[in-house]
């Protein structure tokens, strides 16, 4: 693993895209936005896996899309020999399967990856490998539509004036304009008066790191605010709605997403203000019955303890770091999908997949 400046400015932005030869995984390293903005070479597998632990890619669709296109490269690397060629593909599979265990999009490509081995039983080494990148491809063009699809159907549903939004979900973490804040750009782009209230979003502060590095790039009226702040805000009137992301909605509707999310929809039903998640269907597992099933990932401590280089707690103090919270589907007001938007008592169409 290497880093570069953005090798291909030319391209419409992506914090993913594969070289040429299908060989190498360019990645923007989100860890080290907003200071740098410094581009990972990504070959090989394990690096690939890495990237994703570590959040250097991270948002749901966003980890399915590179999971996929990184393998498809890593794939020039496995053996000629097709059962071996074989055998390294379902390696590859079950490590990305061991790095992040919440956003159920990583799972959907690691399955459609693995249905395209299989369409091939007798296949040489040379038709695996374009089986895995037509098949990474179709998947990122999938969440590229989905994203846009969304953006239409929420953008009418936000009101004017403040909107709260929780982590990142813009096209940092997503293969096209963004899901939550693509329905902010849309409504932005389609002349809505909104000022966007972005969540620090801690630990990791994707919101106060991406989230606002996007906001400032697209020029929406924005201001960062700590995650304890919102429902005062809330209280004073200055937040008329709440759109957030998922990771996986089980299908009683509870939707798992960033840590905080839940304290956001508890805080908008008391003081009835909309919470609204946007999801492409690849974030819904119709095979969770509930909530309570969704894994969630729980990460070093170390992100509780360290603000940069900075220890903020007493050594040896002890810290938890769930990075996912369940949010009940009492709380959300509508699901936006590519397929349309869904109030919380048409799960049952929701999930007509
Ligand atoms: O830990 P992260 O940064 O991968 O968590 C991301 C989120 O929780 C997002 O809200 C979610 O993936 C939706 S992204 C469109």
């Amino acid at each position: 693993m290497t880093h570069t400046p953005h090798p291909a400015a030319d391209r419409p932005f992506s914090p993913f895209f594969l070289s040429d030869d299908g060989r190498c995984l360019h990645l923007l390293d989100q860890r080290r936005l907003p200071a740098e903005e410094i581009w990972l070479e990504i070959t090989a597998l394990e690096a690939l896996a890495e990237a994703i632990e570590r959040l250097a890619v991270r948002g749901a669709p966003a980890i399915a899309c590179a999971a996929a296109l990184g393998l498809s490269a890593a794939a020039h690397a496995f053996p000629d020999d097709p059962p071996a060629f074989r055998a390294a593909a379902l390696a590859a599979l079950d490590r990305l399967a061991r790095t992040r265990p919440t956003a159920v999009n990583l799972f959907v490509a690691l399955s459609e990856l693995r249905a395209a081995l299989d369409a091939h039983p007798q296949a040489d080494a040379r038709t695996l490998r374009a089986a895995l990148r037509a098949c990474a491809d179709a998947h990122t063009q999938r969440e590229l539509h989905a994203c846009r699809a969304i953006a239409e159907h929420g953008a009418p549903l936000l009101p004017e004036g403040g909107v709260l939004t929780h982590c990142n979900t813009g096209a940092l973490a997503t293969a096209g304009i963004g899901t939550a804040l693509g329905v902010i750009f849309r409504a932005h782009q389609l002349g809505r008066r909104i000022h966007v209230f972005a969540d620090e979003t801690r630990p990791v502060l994707q919101g106060a790191r991406l989230t606002a590095w996007e906001l400032a790039r697209a020029q929406i009226p924005f201001a960062v605010i700590a995650d304890n702040m919102a429902g005062a805000l809330m209280a004073r009137g200055e937040i008329q709605a709440a759109i957030v992301g998922a990771d996986r909605i089980a299908r009683d509707g509870a939707v798992a997403n960033k840590i905080g999310t839940y304290t956001v929809a508890v805080l908008c039903a008391y003081h009835k203000i909309p919470f609204y998640v946007a999801a492409p269907s690849t974030t819904l597992d119709p095979d969770l019955r509930t909530g309570a099933a969704i894994p969630i990932e729980e990460r070093d401590p170390h992100e509780i303890h360290f603000h940069g280089d900075r220890r903020m707690t007493p050594l040896g103090a002890p810290a938890r770091n769930p990075a996912f919270d369940v949010t009940p589907a009492a709380l959300v007001t509508a699901y936006i999908t590519e397929r349309g938007v869904f109030r919380r008592d048409q799960l049952g169409a929701l999930f007509d997949l």
